[in-house]
């Protein structure tokens, strides 16, 4: 029988500082989220100095929110998570000494957490789901297929060989002149466009594996989008529109995204006989996403979980979840731990055709 508990979970890999509050039996009894977004806005994407100075100037009015909200003290905490890594250096940095001092201080145990697996184990915290799964990671920086059979336990399935889906449409939608953050921003423009009006790549459809490639997608935006400018300026009527080209990348980026994960379910399945599906990371947020991918799970038999909005996009309840885990498996970090800007999630997997450094 595994001991119940209640942790504290910081997050700050890149521009939300978010602190929660969240117990073992699954109850979330606070998530606070604070986004520095409207600072970088401006500069088109995140710039890390700022995203650090402003972590900490919040991080420690977003944990005494988090303990007011929950109605708690740290008298009523058995332990501190904090995401360890992978992100930008400064902000984790900050939430990792954050950690560190709280635990020193109070005698409690440190879990240093891997932002992806937060992202990988929402499910259990939303859903109660068991192991194994297949997960689809689709965040700012990745996008990988991934069986998950336990916490720390992950095979990589797929990654992808360029850029990230979170990269293709933040990309491009600077490219539309949509701003940043550009997901959320081309799902809203996207609302009475198109979905074929612009002929766009769906990259690797065909292929054997289950790595993905999202680079080619920006370009092809980029290269039309010129061309409906040119014609606009023309004076053409027909050329297509914001909203055509945001609803026909959302569309390319889905089809992509269900063609590499159809082929990551029977390998899944061949392997464990389970038929669980999990769509985790920002981009799962957006509901074309989704539409496609529980599309493909009813078609393949799957069942799909997907966390509710708020917990798609990044926060603390996700690493104060993987610090229950690993509470109730005593995996504790200890105080050295060095934060880590790169921390795949599989650190046997080969890397992809083609390049070798994104895990
Ligand atoms: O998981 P996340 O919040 O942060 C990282 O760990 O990277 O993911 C951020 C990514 C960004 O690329 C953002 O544009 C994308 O998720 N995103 C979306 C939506 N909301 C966030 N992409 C498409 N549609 C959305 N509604
Ligand atoms: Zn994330």
């Amino acid at each position: 029988m595994s001991t119940a508990c209640t942790i504290l979970g910081i997050e700050s890999s890149c521009d939300e500082t978010a602190a929660a509050i969240v117990s073992s039996d699954r109850t979330v009894h606070a998530n606070i989220i604070a986004s520095s977004a409207e600072l970088h806005a401006r500069y088109g994407g995140v710039v890390p100095e700022i995203a650090a100075r402003q972590h900490l100037d919040v991080i420690r009015p977003v944990i005494e929110q988090a303990l007011s909200e929950a109605g708690c003290s740290f008298d009523d905490i058995d332990g501190i998570a904090a995401t360890g890594g992978p992100g930008l250096i400064g902000g984790v940095l900050v939430g990792t000494m954050s950690a560190k001092a709280i635990a020193a201080a109070r005698e409690l145990p440190y879990f240093a957490v891997n932002h992806l697996e937060g992202h990988a184990l929402t499910a259990r915290l939303t859903d109660g789901l068991a192991f194994p799964y297949l997960l689809l990671l689709v965040s700012g920086g990745h996008t990988q297929l991934l069986c998950v059979r336990g916490p720390g336990l992950y095979a990589r399935y797929g990654t992808t060989m360029d850029d990230a889906a979170g990269e293709a449409f933040d990309k491009s939608a600077s490219v539309l002149g949509l701003g940043y953050p550009g997901g959320p921003a081309i799902e809203k423009a996207a609302i009475g466009g198109q979905p074929n009006a612009i002929q766009l790549p769906r990259p690797r459809r065909n292929a054997a594996d289950c790595h993905f490639s999202f680079s080619g997608l920006k370009t092809a935006v980029a290269t039309r989008w010129q061309a409906a400018n040119d014609a606009h300026k023309e004076g053409r009527q027909d050329a297509p529109s914001v909203a055509d080209f945001a609803a026909s990348l959302q569309q390319a980026i889905a089809d992509s995204l269900v063609a590499r994960t159809k082929r990551a379910l029977h390998r899944f399945y061949d392997e464990t006989g389970s038929r669980q599906l999990v769509v985790a990371g920002g981009v799962a947020a957006n509901q074309t996403v989704r539409h496609a991918l529980q599309e493909l799970a009813t078609a393949e038999g799957f069942t799909l979980s997907t966390p509710p909005l708020s917990l798609c996009t990044d926060n603390g309840a996700m690493i104060a979840w993987v610090g229950c885990e690993y509470f109730q498996l005593n995996r504790t970090s200890p105080l050295t731990f060095a934060p880590r800007p790169r921390w795949p999630l599989d650190d046997e997997a080969p890397p992809p055709p083609g390049r070798g450094i994104r895990s």
